[in-house]
């Protein structure tokens, strides 16, 4: 850290130099499919206005494609970036930008219609915590997109950067889909890829509670 720079909170030095890391480039990842799937499903299932919360936001990047699409989506985007916030907030005004942890939300239950994380859970330490936090929270229905598909054999790797360190994991499908199946009445998954980037979306439908 350089003399003057204040202090930050642990996950920011890595976010702040994350066009560095490659998974992280935006070649690729703005303009990846995974989004255009993502909007097509939510404007076929809500053709009123709908609440979002968008866990882990970064570049704002969910935001801007769902204002793209026209969707009429009353928008939620939570970070524990304070540096990642105060971007969304100068560059979105009018959206709603709030501090927050995936693992541990601050709503009630059932607050949002639609709960979605993209390329975010393969940034915790483990990914049963913040699903469980997203459908406790959803009210209709939970999207999580990956771009470390799932696949055997499960890494948990926590890759140090000279900024910090980062959660790089790749979860195996079986534990990780029967968790979803077992809060859901459907999941839908599907993968898509640009070039070599595969993402796997899976949509799900919340049971309803006590299911
Ligand atoms: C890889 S970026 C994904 C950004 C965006 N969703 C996208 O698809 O490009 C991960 C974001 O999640 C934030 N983040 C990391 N851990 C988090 C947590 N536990 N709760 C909320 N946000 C978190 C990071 O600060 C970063 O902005």
């Amino acid at each position: 850290m350089s003399a003057g720079q204040a202090a930050v909170e642990w996950s920011e030095p890595v976010w702040n130099v994350s066009q560095g890391l490659d998974h992280m480039r935006s070649e690729g990842r703005d303009e990846h499919p995974s989004h255009d799937l993502v909007t097509r499903w939510l404007a076929h299932r809500y053709r009123e206005t709908f609440s979002l919360l968008d866990g882990g936001v970064m570049s704002a990047v969910t935001y801007e494609k769902l204002q793209l699409a026209g969707l009429a989506v009353d928008y939620t985007g939570i970070d524990r970036s304070a540096t990642v916030l105060a971007d969304c907030c100068q560059r979105f005004p009018r959206a709603r930008w709030e501090h927050g942890n995936i693992l541990d939300l601050a709503y009630g239950a059932a607050t949002f219609d639609v709960v979605y994380a993209r390329h975010l859970l393969e940034h915790v330490p483990y990914y049963e915590t913040a699903v469980r936090e997203m459908f406790r929270v959803a009210r209709d229905s939970i999207v999580i997109c990956l771009f470390q598909v799932p696949a055997e054999p499960e890494r948990l790797l926590r890759r140090e950067t000279p900024n910090g360190y980062i959660w790089l994991n790749r979860y195996a499908p079986g534990p990780l889909e029967a968790l979803l199946r077992s809060l859901s009445v459907s999941v839908e998954s599907h993968d898509v890829s640009l070039a070599r980037r595969i993402n796997r979306v899976y949509f799900c439908e919340k049971a309803p509670a006590g299911r």
